[in-house]
């Protein structure tokens, strides 16, 4: 019966086979392979609660059964039970060492889990048990460049594509990780074979566009993003990337993903850059152009829009009752969360409502955060809402060249705002204007950035 019911399975007839050994199960309770059919065809008809219970019989009966070990593995992978999953499947790799599905159904545990650590550990094993199977490499490289080993990364994906110099993802994961260091010569090379392999895709001709922009090769970005955009009309943010190139209207703002994506990326080394190689002065110089303005003790509300890591905060900390920090980029509120001198920090878009319409502020300040919106009729809009009268609103921005402009967006992705175009917000929403400096706010590749810091009151 045992023989026949095995058949059925074999053969798809799982409801016949699931009532033989149903049967079988109470005439011979004790027979763990019997248990062990019953469990593994529940678990192709998906009943896997009753697949999880009777592979638990089996174990019962036979602890080291190593069929039961890896398919409850599997079933506790479909119910999104990792941790117990994990569970099995050790116990069968103390058995069986080499279980090659184990070790990959452990990679899958573990990712799930979010330890990239452990599913490392099992690629590995499996890196060195098949040397030549490309996708153990691929995959190990895929987890490393994301969990921020860029090096390592580049250095599996060598190993793939001399196995398999035309594999497609490798190439385009290559040209990931060579961006990644800072290397847009060879990630836009590597990007270029990928391309050459495949007849069109919109991802890796933006890449490709990105990478020939950030290496100022402006004609060539342009064709490429264009194409991207033409093969996927829907591709993010390529109309915004355009438009920095002159092509297409302008928009708004930045768009958020980008932001976020952006300066969660720089998040790291955004400080050691900014005040290092950049000469970033705006928070110190909002910071004396408000001082001298204010008189005597405060203990003032203040919001700090665009936060970022919070280089305002230590500065303004003296002056403030309460410090709020409003960010799109996590990773940016994290570091400002590490300086612990904001009371609170909000993810979220300034340009927005972002606070119910009682909450007020004596104090808001912006630095460096209006050359990624070019509109700012929604933060003055804001600003002047979430002001007390008399509230101070200071902030910087970079100066436009051309003044017949209200705003421009530039190649490097960011706003110029006119000194017209800000006094006339002013004026629209009732802010007095105590004073604007046109000043050096940073460099840029040794080049002094001209900016505008503005110091308002609402009337
Ligand atoms: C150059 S950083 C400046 C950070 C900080 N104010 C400083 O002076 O160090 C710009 C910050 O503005 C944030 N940002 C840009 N657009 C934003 C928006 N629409 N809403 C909220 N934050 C935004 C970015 O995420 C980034 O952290």
């Amino acid at each position: 019966m045992k023989r026949q019911g095995q058949a059925l399975a074999e053969q798809g007839k799982l409801q016949q086979a699931n009532a033989l050994f149903e049967k079988l199960s109470r005439q011979h309770s004790n027979d763990a392979d019997i248990w062990f059919m019953r469990g593994t065809i529940c678990g192709s008809l998906g009943q896997m609660n009753e697949c999880v219970s009777h592979l638990g019989t089996t174990l019962a009966l036979q602890e080291d059964h190593p069929g039961a070990l890896f398919n409850l593995g599997i079933a506790y992978l479909k119910l999104e039970q990792p941790r117990n999953a994990v569970e099995c499947l050790l116990s069968l790799l103390r058995l069986e060492p080499q279980h090659r599905d184990a070790h990959l159904s452990l990679v899958q545990a573990y990712s799930d889990l979010s330890q990239p650590g452990d599913a490392l550990h099992h690629l590995e094993e499996l890196v060195q048990m098949y040397p030549n199977e490309v996708q153990y490499l691929f995959d190990s490289a895929q987890i490393r460049l994301h969990t921020g080993d860029p090096n390592t990364a580049i250095a599996e994906l060598k190993r793939v594509l001399a196995l398999k110099p035309s594999h497609r993802e490798a190439l385009k994961l290559m040209g990931d990780a060579c961006k990644n260091i800072g290397d847009t010569l060879q990630a836009a090379t590597h990007y270029n074979h990928a391309l050459k392999l495949t007849t069109d895709d919109a991802q890796i001709c933006r890449e490709i566009g990105l990478a020939f922009k950030s290496m100022q090769m402006f004609d060539h970005a342009i064709h490429s993003l264009g194409k991207a955009l033409k093969i996927d009309p829907g591709q993010k943010n390529i109309h915004y990337h355009l438009a920095s190139l002159g092509v297409g209207a302008v928009p708004d703002k930045a768009p958020n993903d980008y932001v976020t994506k952006l300066f969660d990326y720089f998040s790291d080394d955004f400080e050691e850059k900014l005040l290092g190689q950049l000469e970033y002065k705006t928070p110190l110089a909002l910071n004396t152009l408000l001082r001298k303005h204010l008189a005597g003790n405060h203990a003032l509300d203040i919001l700090d829009l665009g936060c970022g890591t919070g280089l305002c905060g230590p500065v303004l900390r003296d002056i403030a009752s309460r410090l709020t920090g409003v960010d799109l980029s996590p990773r940016m509120l994290d570091k400002a969360r590490e300086k612990a001198v904001y009371d609170e920090l909000l993810v979220g878009d300034i340009t927005q409502h972002l606070f119910p319409p009682d909450r007020v502020f004596e104090l808001i300040i912006a630095a460096d955060v209006f050359v990624y919106i070019g509109d700012l009729t929604s933060v003055f809009e804001t600003s002047q809402r979430l002001l007390e009268p008399a509230g101070r609103f200071v902030f910087s921005t970079e100066s436009a060249h051309d003044s017949t402009q209200d705003y421009v967006l530039q190649n490097t992705g960011r706003y110029q705002h006119s000194q017209g175009y800000l006094t006339a917000l002013a004026g629209q929403f009732g802010f007095t204007i105590e004073e604007i400096i046109e000043t050096e706010i940073r460099k840029n590749q040794g080049k002094a950035i001209i900016g505008n810091l503005a110091l308002l009151t609402k009337k």
